[in-house]
Order: C-alpha cells, then sequence, then structure tokens
C-alpha cells in the first residue's frame, strides 16, 4: 500500500512510470533521431537492472502501479525479457505494458510473453516500404510486419499500432494502416506530431490534426463515434466505428492536450526524473543512487519532482521551448 499518493499542486495523482531502458534504436524515424551523428549516452551512464528494479520498489510504495518500458528502442537492450520478469514480479504492479517499433519482436515477442508481458505497442506508420524507408531511414517493414505476427501467435491480447500523424506525409497511410488493424484485430493509434524531434523540424503546421483523420476514416471506412471514456486520465480518446469494426485512439497532444488529467513521470535511460514528456529541467536519480542513498532519500526526491510539476506543455503558445532532450532519449 503507498504511503501517501504523489499528488502535484494541482492535485493531480501520479500512477503511472514510464521507463526508457536505452536511448539506442536500429532505426532512424525521423520526428525523433537525427539521421547522422546521434549521441548515445556511455553504457555507464545507464541504470542496470539492479538500480530500475530499484527504483520501481521505491516508487510502488509511492502510488505507482502501471509501467511502460520505453527506449529509444527497448528491444535493442540485452536481456530485456530478464528485465521485464524482474518488474512484472514486483507486488504492486498491476500494469506492465511496452513500446517498440517491431523490428526485433520477431525474435523477442515469445520471450517477452514468457517473462510475464502482456500489453505491445508497435510503432507503424506505413505498409508502404518506399515510405517506411522514407520515414524510418531503414528498410525493415517486413520485419516489422513478421513481428506483429510473432505477436499475435504469442498471445499478446489487444496490441495497439502508433502512428504519428504528420502532414503532408502520411495522409496516403491513413487508411490503408486503419484497415490493416481492423483485419488483425489491432487498435490502430495515431499521435500528433509533437515538437520532440532532434532537428527542430516541427512546427504546427506539419501536424495531421486528429479530427482531420476521423473525418477521413468515417468517410472512407466506417463513421467514428466517441466512446466514453473508461480512464479519463488515458492520453488517448477512443473511437469506435458504427459498423462494429473495432475501436481507434487518438493521442491529440497538440489539438486536444490532456495535461489536466496528467498521470505520468518518466525515468530516463541515464536516471533522470521528468514529470513531462517536454520538461526542461530533470532531477539526477541515479546520481543520487550511486552515491549511496536510501530509498527514503530516493522516495523525498520523487516526491519533490512530481510536486514542482507545471500545469503542462505549452505547444500551443509562443511560449514554447522545446526540451534539450529529443524523443529518443526521453522515452515517449
Ligand atoms: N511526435 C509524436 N509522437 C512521436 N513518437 C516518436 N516521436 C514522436 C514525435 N515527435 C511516438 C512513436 C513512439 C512513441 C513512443 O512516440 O510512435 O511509438
Ligand atoms: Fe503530462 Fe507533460 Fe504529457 Fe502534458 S505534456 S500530458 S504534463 S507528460
Amino acid at each position: 500500500m503507498p504511503l501517501a499518493p504523489l499528488v502535484d499542486s494541482l492535485g493531480r495523482v501520479h500512477d503511472n512510470l514510464r521507463i526508457s531502458v536505452t536511448d539506442r534504436c536500429n532505426i532512424r524515424c525521423f520526428y525523433c533521431m537525427p539521421e547522422h551523428d546521434v549521441h548515445f549516452v556511455e553504457r555507464r551512464e545507464i541504470l542496470d537492472f539492479e538500480e530500475i528494479e530499484r527504483f520501481v520498489r521505491i516508487a510502488v510504495t509511492l502510488g505507482i502501479n502501471k509501467l511502460r518500458v520505453t527506449g529509444g528502442e527497448p528491444l535493442v537492450r540485452r536481456d530485456i525479457p530478464v528485465l521485464i520478469r524482474r518488474l512484472s514480479a514486483i507486488p504492486g504492479i498491476r500494469d506492465l505494458a511496452l513500446t517498440t517499433n517491431g523490428v526485433l519482436l520477431p525474435q523477442l515477442a515469445g520471450p517477452l510473453y514468457e517473462a510475464g508481458l502482456r500489453r505491445l505497442n508497435v510503432h507503424i506508420d506505413t505498409l508502404d516500404r518506399e515510405r517506411f524507408l522514407r520515414i524510418t531511414r531503414r528498410d525493415d517493414l517486413d520485419k516489422v510486419l513478421e513481428g506483429l505476427e510473432a505477436a499475435k501467435r504469442a498471445g499478446y491480447s489487444r496490441i495497439k499500432l502508433n502512428a504519428v500523424a504528420v502532414k503532408n506525409l502520411v495522409e496516403p497511410d491513413i487508411v490503408p494502416l486503419a484497415r490493416f488493424a481492423r483485419e488483425n484485430g489491432f487498435e490502430v493509434r495515431y499521435i500528433e506530431f509533437m515538437p520532440l524531434d532532434a532537428q527542430n523540424l516541427w512546427d504546427r503546421s506539419k501536424v495531421l490534426l486528429a479530427d482531420q483523420i476521423i473525418e477521413t476514416l468515417s468517410r472512407e471506412i466506417s463513421p467514428l463515434r466517441p466512446i466514453p471514456d473508461p480512464d479519463p486520465r488515458a492520453p488517448a480518446t477512443e473511437y469506435e466505428y458504427a459498423d462494429g469494426g473495432g475501436t481507434v485512439g487518438f493521442i491529440a497532444s497538440v489539438s486536444r492536450p490532456f495535461c489536466l488529467n496528467c498521470n505520468r513521470v518518466r525515468l530516463t535511460a541515464d536516471g533522470k526524473l521528468r514529470y513531462c514528456l517536454f520538461a526542461i529541467e530533470e532531477d539526477d536519480v541515479k546520481g543520487l543512487m550511486r552515491s549511496g542513498a536510501s530509498d527514503e532519500q530516493i522516495a523525498a526526491l520523487i516526491r519533490r519532482n512530481i510536486a514542482g510539476k507545471w500545469e503542462g506543455h505549452e505547444i500551443n503558445s509562443t511560449r514554447f521551448v522545446a526540451p534539450p532532450r529529443p524523443m529518443y532519449s526521453i522515452g515517449g
């Protein structure tokens, strides 16, 4: 049982921790990474499994009960099933999920399932090989599709597909991807392109907004209607097809910011605590751990971080300042 929940100055309770286990990645999506000269953190600066597990056990005493493992690409971290097994065994964790680009799923879908993972989000923007190459700068679409098959066979339920909605780029993919999801029992979720790319390419005019996608899918496939939200704190707004063909999610960070419902905190691969995807400041958990701090001191740092959380991002304001870390070193 938590001692006292992690509450910020706006009364938001934090029970959801996202853990980035590496900043490395085997592909190079332009909205996340630069094409060349990526600066990765040195290995000794990355939290080891003991440190991650210790942090999670402390966080659980503060009310964290949902975990998501992210990257970079989490499956490039050596022995990732071992970490999943350790995390899934922690009492108090009632939900464990992982976000991957899917390239290594053909080999790892099974071992991860055996280690206790049940929920997967697989990143895929397009079913077109050329556009996949343009977006990710790697020719790995076949591996991702194979990975999705492997995940289905392994027994994951409700596999989600993440697609980043970039204007003047992915419009031709919206309908094919949604049909593919319907046919395979996946739930597709479109994530509005956010200002977290490594080359400062983002501006508002490059975001394909949720409303435009809803209109396209409603016209081309079947009318979409909003589903009343079972979990108002989840970032995705869910829609269902009128013909009963399943659901579609939207993470509309730009057109419908959801910061006032935020329940998330993030731990980076190099052991920094961030109360927001867009946070400028962060707290040094690793430094504290490696200097011999007690569990109480680490818990106090977590509390302080959340207590200082801002109201939300200001993507839609001229005051917006992009965080110094691009997506791959935060983990989304
Ligand atoms: N904007 C929106 N979503 C992004 N992702 C990566 N970069 C961006 C961006 N700039 C998404 C990917 C990944 C998830 C963690 O974040 O879909 O699956
Ligand atoms: Fe939470 Fe920050 Fe995302 Fe807003 S932008 S929902 S405050 S993590």
